[in-house]
């Protein structure tokens, strides 16, 4: 047959101009398929584009239906908390009454700063409780796998190909299950675009770079050679094997130009990661395409996976080489994505493999990762690590334990001998605010290719509905594992029912998420941590009381991120004396919370937390009306954080139908005081008020009960402390304000006020708390 993807035409695809036009970033110029031998394109077509028409006929059908319609660019000028509509909840809950939902997508377009999704304002009633239809319904899902072995063992493999994650009734069964999901079929061609795209590009060049080794390289080229192998299976054209082979190629050293200079370790063992992924790519090539290889071809990719990758993945194991550091309790991604890709690489070989290499790894990567990886998920759903360090542990689970699935009928136990391991997908929902992550700590390498589709397989796996209506509407939806991950089932609105708070109270993060709608992107949203400074596989920061806070469509106070990787002793150590304590991103100073004596706060800290929420929740309704009673809170004694106190307690609230916040510290110390608080925002201050402008918004901040001698000072983000030297230089952070308060020892009560100036709100709407102590706080403690 003709190859689909040099064919296309923009009539045939039917698509419609970006709602936002040529100003907007991720506004694609090209709308078109290119076919492989012409134009590179730079970016691949938005998925955006393609969702125009679907949403306005839900605007439209939600006019008649519902009454109230908002359009998006109108919504802009709205906060959530004033806008109108019905009360959430209140909608009917009738699934696809109003919409054929059979052809629509929810989200509108991609918010072009942040990349989250934008949803269509309405109060029609269109998406409803999150289920998974039963078949009755007229649903197109995936068939029973006909492999089901009654004894599952890890080296007993399925008799066809192929057997990592997409079995081939998986593939016989989704043109048909593309023909009927919107989502599908826009990921379907997201990977064509994608695959189009990486075709014409040269084989991935290798680079070593000091921070991050080869890892990018090792991404790319799994990216690639799955979006290869997917096109080449839905198409049948072998020009995407033979590129697959290219790549391959290049990636064995083989290739036209070197990739790595020593031929006895061009995958970088010593930072193993990059092994890992490389064996991922090639077990996923070998299994994928495997009829089309020759048996030449076969030897050829095998005997390369074995020599840079599985061998010396075994080695770690057998031999305690120096770069399996990794499997020694470690309870973060390197586990998860170390074991994974050893284990993808090892399934794709079992039978052929005549070394006994991949047998063998078996035999350890499943219970190591069983032991480590699957306890990444602590006891309350939070990741270890990161938020950021999330996405690539969850992918590496997510893969491993499905190719067990798929490859041998079971996955040992990866997904459930944690039996808190299925929150993690609220963990990431509530982590994620109206723009951007709760970014606490490292952010780590580049997510180019690294995504959360594992709230797919989570999804299915743990019959949470809510984590596939999240992740489907998100920009990293479109890529292969979605499309053998999501089941088309699934239907609703994941705000539906679900609260706008949760506490993560496990001693390792303790931390809050509270946000005053789940759908407007100008939303209220504020998220705090205690938790503990240390056991985090060294990402975290000393920032016992860090909080972050987004409203009218902007972060105000944020964090720094990643230092540099490759700076001296970076990830060494998280002791107290720990040379990562002397950089300033983490160290206390460079965090949104108080700082006594200029001096870092103890790894020995344990705080304690109190909270309590009134229990919203959305309703069906995009447009969300806070109930006037409507507020949550959260407080931690975080005295043992710091040496020189008596007592340091912090307390976060909403108030005024979450349209205000107030950040109250309670502090007794014979060290000096600096509150700190760090922004993008350009700062006006005076006295005990402050006034943040951001993306042409503003934000107020006011000092209630200031204390004497207290007054806002505005500096920029660079270190108190001179003789605390790191062992190499900062990283300058260009933009950012720290908005501090300076006070002597003493005892105090700071209160901030933080009134964002909603559009159409009046002075008079703004509500003056009374200052109440922080154990008296309650619900109603502030009405
Ligand atoms: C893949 O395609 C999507 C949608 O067209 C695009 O947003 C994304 O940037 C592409 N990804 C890569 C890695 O090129
Ligand atoms: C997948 O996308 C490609 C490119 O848009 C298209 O040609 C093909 O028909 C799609 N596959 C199915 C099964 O719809
Ligand atoms: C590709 O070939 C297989 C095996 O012959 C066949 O079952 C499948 O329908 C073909 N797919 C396409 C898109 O032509
Ligand atoms: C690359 O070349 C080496 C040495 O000839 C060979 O052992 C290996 O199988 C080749 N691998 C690939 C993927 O071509
Ligand atoms: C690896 O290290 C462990 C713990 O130190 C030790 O018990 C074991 O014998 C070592 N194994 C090999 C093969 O050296
Ligand atoms: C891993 O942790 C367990 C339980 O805490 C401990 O018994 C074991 O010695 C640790 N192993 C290594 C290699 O550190
Ligand atoms: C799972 O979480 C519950 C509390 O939510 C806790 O009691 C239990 O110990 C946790 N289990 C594990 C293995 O962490
Ligand atoms: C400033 O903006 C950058 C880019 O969006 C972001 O990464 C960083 O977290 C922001 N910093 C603060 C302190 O908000
Ligand atoms: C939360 O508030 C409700 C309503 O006032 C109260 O009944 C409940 O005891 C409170 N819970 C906590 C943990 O304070």
């Amino acid at each position: 047959m003709a190859a689909n993807y040099n064919s296309i035409n923009n009539s045939q695809q039917g698509l419609q101009p970006h709602p936002y036009g040529a100003g907007d970033p991720y506004y694609a110029e090209s709308t078109g398929y290119i076919t492989p031998q012409t134009t590179p394109q730079k970016r691949g077509i938005s998925n955006w584009i393609k969702i125009g028409v679907p949403v306005l006929i839900i605007v439209i059908v939600g006019a008649v239906v519902g009454g109230v319609v908002g359009s998006r660019a109108g919504n802009k000028n709205e906060s959530s908390a004033s806008s109108g509509g019905s009360a959430g909840g209140s909608a009917a809950h009738s699934p696809g009454a109003s919409v054929d939902l059979a052809n629509a997508r929810f989200a509108t377009a991609t918010d072009s700063k942040y990349m989250l999704p934008l949803y269509p304002s309405t109060t029609a009633a269109a998406f409803t409780t999150p289920t998974f239809r039963p078949a009755s319904d007229n649903v197109v899902t995936w068939p029973q796998d006909p492999f089901t072995p009654a004894n599952p063992v890890p080296t007993s493999v399925r008799p066809d190909r192929p057997r990592l994650i997409a079995p081939s009734y998986k593939w016989d069964a989704l043109p048909s299950l593309i023909a009927k999901d919107p989502y599908l079929k826009g990921w379907n061609d997201s990977i064509f675009a994608n695959a189009t795209d990486y075709f014409n590009k040269p084989p991935e060049v290798y680079f070593l770079d000091d921070d991050s080794g080869i890892l990018d390289n090792a991404r790319e080229i799994k990216m690639r050679l799955k979006a290869f192998a997917y096109v080449y299976r839905m198409t049948n054209d072998s020009r995407w094997v033979d590129r697959a082979w290219t790549e391959l190629q290049n990636a064995a050293g083989n290739g036209t130009a070197p990739f790595g200079n020593d031929p006895n370790d061009r995958w970088n063992n010593q930072h193993f990661l990059d092994s890992a992924e490389l064996s991922a790519a090639f077990g996923i090539a070998y299994d994928w395409l495997y009829d089309m290889w020759t048996p030449d071809q076969r030897d050829m990719i095998r005997t390369t996976m074995i020599r840079y990758g599985l061998q010396p993945g075994l080695s770690a194991y057998t031999d305690n080489a120096s770069f399996g550091w990794w499997r020694n309790n470690i309870t973060g991604n390197w586990n998860c994505v170390c074991n994974g890709g050893l284990t993808l690489g090892a399934l794709a070989i079992l039978g052929d493999d005549t070394t006994g290499v991949a047998s063998q790894l078996l035999s350890f990567t499943i219970d190591n990762a069983k032991n480590n990886c699957a306890f990444g998920v602590t006891e309350d759903g939070s990741w270890t690590e990161t938020a950021n360090y999330w996405y690539f542990g969850t992918t590496g689970h997510a893969e491993m334990s499905a190719a067990l699935i798929s490859a041998t009928g079971s996955h040992y136990g990866l997904l459930d001998t944690n039996p808190n391991f299925s929150k993690t997908g609220f963990y990431h929902m509530y982590v994620n605010g109206p723009g951007t992550l709760f970014d606490y700590g490292d952010h780590g390498p580049n997510k180019f290719s690294t995504t959360a589709n594992s709230m797919f397989l989570y999804s299915s796996f743990y019959q949470q509905p809510q984590f596939a209506l999240f992740q489907r509407d998100q920009h990293d939806a479109a890529e292969p594992w979605s499309m053998f991950w999501y089941d088309p089932s699934v239907a609703g609105a994941f705000w539906d029912g679900l609260p706008l708070d949760r506490f993560f109270d496990f001693g390792a993060d303790q931390w809050a998420s509270m946000r005053s709608s789940w759908t407007d992107e100008n939303a209220l949203f504020v998220a705090i941590k205690a938790g503990s400074n240390v056991n985090h596989q060294t990402h975290n920061d000393l920032d016992v009381g860090d909080f972050v806070l987004d409203a009218l469509g902007t972060r105000w106070a944020g964090e720094f991120g990643s230092g540099d990787y490759n700076s001296p002793n970076y990830f060494a150590s998280d002791s107290q004396d720990a040379d990562r304590w002397k950089y300033y991103r983490k160290m206390t100073e460079g965090q949104n919370t108080v700082l006594i004596d200029r001096t870092n706060q103890l790894v020995t800290a344990a705080p304690t937390v109190n909270h309590n929420s009134s229990g919203t929740v959305q309703g069906a309704s995009t447009v969300f009306t806070v109930p006037d009673d409507s507020t949550a809170y959260w407080t931690t004694d975080m005295s043992s954080a710091y040496s020189n106190s008596q007592s340091i307690k912090r307390g976060i609230r909403l108030l005024n139908k979450r349209r205000q916040v107030l950040l109250r510290d309670e502090i007794s110390t014979s060290g000096t005081v600096d509150w700190l608080m760090h922004t993008n925002a350009t700062v006006a201050a005076s006295g005990t008020s402050a006034t943040l402008t951001l993306d042409g918004q503003t934000m107020k901040i006011s000092m209630m009960n200031p204390p004497g001698g207290a007054t806002f000072t505005t500096g920029p983000a660079v270190r108190y402390s001179t003789d605390v030297k790191p062992p190499a230089n900062d990283q300058p952070n260009p933009g950012v304000t720290t908005l501090s308060v300076t006070l002597p020892a003493g005892q105090y009560t700071l209160e901030m006020l933080f009134n964002p100036q909603w559009p159409g709100m009046k002075d008079s709407d703004f509500v003056t708390p009374p200052s109440v102590a922080l154990d008296s706080w309650s619900l109603s403690s502030h009405n």
